[in-house]
């Protein structure tokens, strides 16, 4: 290995960072294969691919997480070699990973420091010094943050902000954040976006990775496209497209739209009345919800998060007991069943986060994909599990919901973020439900996987089954549902037929809680 030829920082010609020919093997698959990344200094710079195509794997080996089978880096034109991410850290490289690692009961300044404590004259944890430095890095940086506040009491836009804070409390030069977008509202994008500009002015370089090919046009400066562990482009965001990028990513066009028929409307197969329940902080937060879900109809939910969302898919699969006020299923008064009972009467139930609701990420791919049926036949014999079934069963689902690498016995935490998601849609689709509770069902998967999953919605539509879609994307809302019910403070203020609405009257009724005068469909349910 020859050294590379050293200039003085600021040379244009030579990147702030470059990768070169990194490749890694996992047991079953090449995460990386020969990749190659350049990374100017001050530029926000894209990272994007399909899912599984090797973005976080990259860039935990940039972080010192993973070593690299072979390849080289380069910092300033200086070789690195990066053991550890102590080693990362030191030479000024942060990261916010795809999934927050915080401490929920700590506070912010407790959170920022834990790690790397800052002893005041040697032995005592100098925590006020460090309540200091937090406040004034939010300042310079826009990012609003309260360094005495508890973690577990934060938005999920905050606790992102936190993460922010403690990498630049550790003094980053180069922030990498791995798909930060895919669990913030569109105003929480918006307002990250502020922060990004803000690091950017400040002289900081950033890599983002996003599924979000409109965040990549309006966002970055240059963009690098992966595919199957390969670099397959390297554009200037100006001199590209989403559509170029689409088919970069896919290996062939993608249907950015959802074709869909006229829904054949049958029986009432959901129906609450009058539900109230309690929030996660005993605070009212459904307040008389009423509403019904016909089968072979996708019935949205929009709404600004935090108006009762979460509580309403809760209540609906179990997870929450109601307060007062009744749910049926078909016949059947449903009302306080638990969640194994909600699933037995046909009730499926993709959450919204996967992580905590969705998987066990210890247990096997096809484990995951038995569980909440692991009880019953076919996968339970008299004594135990059924060995042969379940990796049967576990093949099929890998296969038809192209879940990759297509490998049963995997742990599920060794799957891409996207890939855990497929596993999840691929397992509760897979139940033939009477009822499906879609949360967020494409959060985090590529833009193949969601026209994937989209026209798997569908289909469970046009096969009979009642849909229920809770969804922060208003166009996914709109492209997918049948009819559109605004949720406002814990009560839905109104249902639109789909064909009547659109994003700035939807989003009206969202903010406002007020049906638009000139619709004749009545608040609440018809
Ligand atoms: N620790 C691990 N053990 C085994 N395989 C792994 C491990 N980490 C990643 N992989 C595999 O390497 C491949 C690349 O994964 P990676 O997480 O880098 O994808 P990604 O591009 O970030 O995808 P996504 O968009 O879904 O987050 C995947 O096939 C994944 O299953
Ligand atoms: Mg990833």
């Amino acid at each position: 290995m020859s050294p590379p030829p050293k200039s003085g920082t600021d040379s244009p010609s030579i990147p702030f960072l470059k990768m070169e020919g990194i490749s890694k093997q996992f047991a079953l698959v090449k995460a990386n294969d020969c990749a190659n990344l350049d990374v100017n200094r001050g530029e926000i710079h894209a990272l994007v691919g399909e899912n599984g195509a090797g973005k976080s794997t990259l860039m935990r080996i940039l972080y010192g997480l993973y070593r690299a089978d072979s390849g080289r880096m380069y910092l300033d034109g200086d070789p690195v070699e990066l053991r550890s991410p102590a080693d990362a850290i030191s030479l000024g490289i942060g990261m916010v990973h795809q999934h927050f690692m915080l401490v929920p009961p700590l506070s912010v300044t407790e959170n920022v420091v834990l790690g790397s404590e800052p002893l005041r004259a040697g032995v005592v944890l100098d925590l006020k010094g460090a309540a200091e430095r937090v406040k004034e890095l939010s300042e310079t940086f826009a990012l609003a943050v309260d360094p005495d506040a508890r973690v577990e009491e934060l938005s999920v836009g905050a606790q992102q902000r936190v993460e922010i804070v403690k990498i630049l409390f550790r003094g980053a030069r180069l922030l990498i954040l791995d798909e930060p977008t895919a669990v913030l509202t569109p105003q929480e994008t918006e307002s990250l976006f502020v922060i990004l500009r803000r690091l950017k002015e400040q002289g900081k370089t950033i890599i983002f990775i996003t599924h979000k090919l409109s965040e990549v046009m309006e966002i970055s400066d240059s963009v690098t496209v992966m595919r199957h562990g390969k670099v397959v482009g390297d554009l200037k965001t100006a001199e590209t497209n989403t559509e170029e990028l689409a088919t970069l990513m896919v290996g062939r066009k993608v249907l950015l739209e959802v074709e869909k028929g006229a829904p054949a409307r049958g029986e009432t197969v959901l129906e609450l009345k009058d539900v109230h329940a309690l929030g996660a902080s005993k605070v009212p937060t459904l307040r008389g919800i009423s509403l019904r879900v016909c089968s072979g109809e996708i019935l949205g939910v929009a709404g600004v998060q935090g108006n009762g969302q979460t509580e309403l898919v809760e209540v609906i699969t179990g997870l929450r007991k109601p307060s007062s006020g009744s749910l049926r299923l078909l016949e059947r008064d449903i009302t306080g069943l638990s969640p194994r009972e909600m699933l037995k009467l046909g009730v499926a139930h993709i959450p919204e986060d996967r992580l905590k609701r969705g998987l066990v990420p210890a247990f096997t791919v096809s484990e995951n994909l038995i569980l909440g049926s692991h009880f019953r036949p076919p996968f339970a014999g008299r004594l135990w599990l059924r060995r042969e079934d379940i990796f049967e069963n576990a093949r099929s689902v890998l296969r038809r919901f192209d879940v990759r690498p297509q490998a049963p016995a995997l742990p599920a935490r060794s799957l891409s973020g996207g890939n855990q998601q497929k596993l999840i849609v691929g397992r509760e689709l897979s139940r033939d439900p009477k009822l499906l509770v879609a949360s967020q069902p494409t959060r985090g998967v590529d833009i193949g996987a969601i026209e994937f999953i989209h026209r798997n919605l569908i289909a469970q539509r046009d096969r009979g089954c009642a849909v229920l879609l809770v969804s922060a994307d208003l166009s996914e809302i709109l492209s997918l549902s049948d009819r559109i019910a605004v949720i406002y403070e814990g009560r839905i203020v109104g249902t639109v037929d789909s064909t009547q609405a659109d994003e700035k009257k939807l989003g009206m009724m969202m903010m406002t809680g007020v049906l638009a005068k000139e619709d004749g469909n009545g608040a609440g349910e018809s």
